[in-house]
């Protein structure tokens, strides 16, 4: 696949294989479908005035023009109400298109559908059609003996076109960053937990510290214990595999420009150790990783966007299970803080290994720290599936974030941290316990975090309900890549 920007073009003379234009509900056209209908003398308003289709969003409509146009094809596609017009609706067309496309022979496509946004939000606008492309044509069957679905997406070149004068070409150059990363998180989520272990997950760091400007250490238990991260060992010791703490640096800036951390949960299978899950789905604990693989994702990007700004992105990967050698549910751990946890639940794992992660990103005074992770089932009951989980020790930051989510069409929804919830946390034996007594448990699981987090700018994201769809699309979806992207973007161009 190929995907490239084309500008000071007319959606009539372009050749290609097919153009996909938009056309606004109740049959209005966009600027690319009015040239069109324009140079085939009407074409377009003659078929929409047959009423066959008439521009309900991701509606399509296929059609051959006879005259006035180079494109052997024109693909409509539905845009819904045009004062309704998002840059995410613009996306959903663009998949659209590309899902009705990717098994057909043509090989030359061209997207005229970003035009319909606002000119500053353009670059937002092709960056998710660029997703929404790749999405449409992601595919997971290296685990079938046969490819489930014979597609022909491997030739065929994706062309973004804007008749604007403005060079967009960096945002398809960064949308395509954005989507590998989109597909490096999703490939190592469907990933099953036998073969996507802390060690698969530090041989995916080590490609990625083959480019140029990132270095990466891996450090082992006995260096861990060594730093004193007993919440992090408590968690890995029941598993025969050994746990790994991940950390990669990117250098895009100045030496002494500080870095933005990145922390991911990367428990490759959380079976709730000696505090066993029921056995209903609990194959999705496969995708306790996912905060790990949406940092490992959003740095292929970093790295492919060439961005200018300093990352460290640290991923606590280990196996949460049940063994003789386990920890148990009482059983008293300190940190690498200093700070003691008594273990009420070994379910509550998540927090454990993140906590020592965060102490240890600390050295690398970081401008700003995002930790992300599948963190609580109470989070999806707060949220569902849609949205992510935001909790920060610092207001701006949180805003911060918060854009970025809306811009890159990944939301987010603050909750608030605060005295009244860490009060949930309190022990009678040691510091803190690592559960919090009923209720809130999303917010009592941030301000355990936040306890490891008082000197550093903080943000915590609740993926458990946004990282996989289960049922019959059960998947990993790739998210929070693309807010994480977004927030990096946005610092490099504010440096
Ligand atoms: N990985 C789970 C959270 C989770 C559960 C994500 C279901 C997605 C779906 C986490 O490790 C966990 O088990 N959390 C417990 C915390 C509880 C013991 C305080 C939970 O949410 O039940
Ligand atoms: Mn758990
Ligand atoms: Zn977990």
């Amino acid at each position: 696949m190929q995907y490239t920007f084309q500008n000071e073009t007319n959606a009539a003379t372009l050749s290609a294989d097919c153009v996909v234009v938009g056309i606004f509900q109740d049959s209005a056209l966009s600027a690319a479908a009015a040239l069109l209908d324009e140079a085939s003398q009407g074409e377009l308003s003659t078929l929409l005035a047959l009423g066959d289709f008439n521009g309900k969003k991701n509606e399509t409509y296929l059609h051959y023009p006879r005259s006035g146009v180079n494109a052997k094809r024109l693909l409509l596609v539905g845009l819904g109400k045009r004062e309704q017009l998002t840059s995410a609706t613009l996306a959903s067309a663009a998949g659209k298109a590309a899902e009705q496309l990717k098994t057909t022979q043509m090989q030359t496509i061209a997207f005229f559908l970003s035009e319909e946004s606002q000119i500053d939000a353009r670059p937002a606008s092709i960056r998710q059609c660029v997703q929404a492309i790749s999405a449409a044509c992601y595919t997971f069957d290296g685990f079938k003996s046969a490819p489930a679905t014979e597609t022909t997406t491997s030739d065929k070149h994706w062309i973004i076109a804007d008749s604007g004068s403005a060079d967009f070409s960096v945002a398809v150059t960064q949308g395509v960053a954005i989507a590998n990363g989109i597909t490096l998180c999703r490939d190592l989520g469907n990933t099953p937990p036998n073969v996507c272990t802390p060690a698969y997950l530090a041989d995916t760091a080590e490609d990625l510290a083959a480019a140029d400007k990132v270095t990466l250490k891996v450090l082992e238990e006995s260096e861990m214990e060594a730093l004193g991260m007993g919440a992090f060992i408590s968690v890995s010791k029941g598993s025969t595999l050994p746990g790994k703490m991940i950390v990669l640096h990117y250098n895009g800036a100045g030496n002494d420009d500080a870095p933005i951390a990145l922390v991911g949960k990367g428990i490759t299978f959380d079976t709730g150790g000696i505090s066993l899950k029921p056995g209903a789905k609990m194959d999705e604990m496969k995708y306790d990783m996912c905060g790990a693989a949406s940092v490992l994702g959003s740095l292929r990007a970093a790295i492919d966007m060439d961005l200018k700004l300093n990352l460290v992105v640290v991923v606590a990967a280990a196996e949460n299970m049940p063994a003789g050698n386990a920890s148990k549910p009482g059983d008293i751990v300190t940190t690498m803080s200093g700070k003691t946890v008594e273990i009420l639940n070994t379910d509550a794992e998540g927090r454990l290994v993140l906590c020592d992660a965060l102490s240890y990103v600390e050295q690398f005074k970081p401008a700003a720290v995002v930790d992300v992770a599948t963190l609580t089932g109470a989070c999806i009951v707060a949220l569902g599936s849609h949205i992510c989980g935001l909790m920060s020790n610092d207001d701006d930051f949180a805003a911060e974030v918060l854009a970025a989510g809306r811009k890159a069409d990944d939301e987010a929804w603050q909750l608030p941290l605060g005295e009244q919830y860490q009060k949930q946390l309190e022990s009678n034996f040691a510091d803190m316990a690592n559960i919090g007594t009923p209720g809130a448990g999303t917010i009592t699981a941030g301000c355990f975090l936040a306890r490891f987090t008082e000197n550093m700018t903080w943000a915590h994201l609740d993926i458990a309900g946004t990282a996989w769809k289960g049922g019959a699309a059960k998947g990993a979806t790739g998210r929070p890549v693309p807010l994480l992207t977004q927030l990096l973007i946005n610092r490099a161009a504010s440096a």
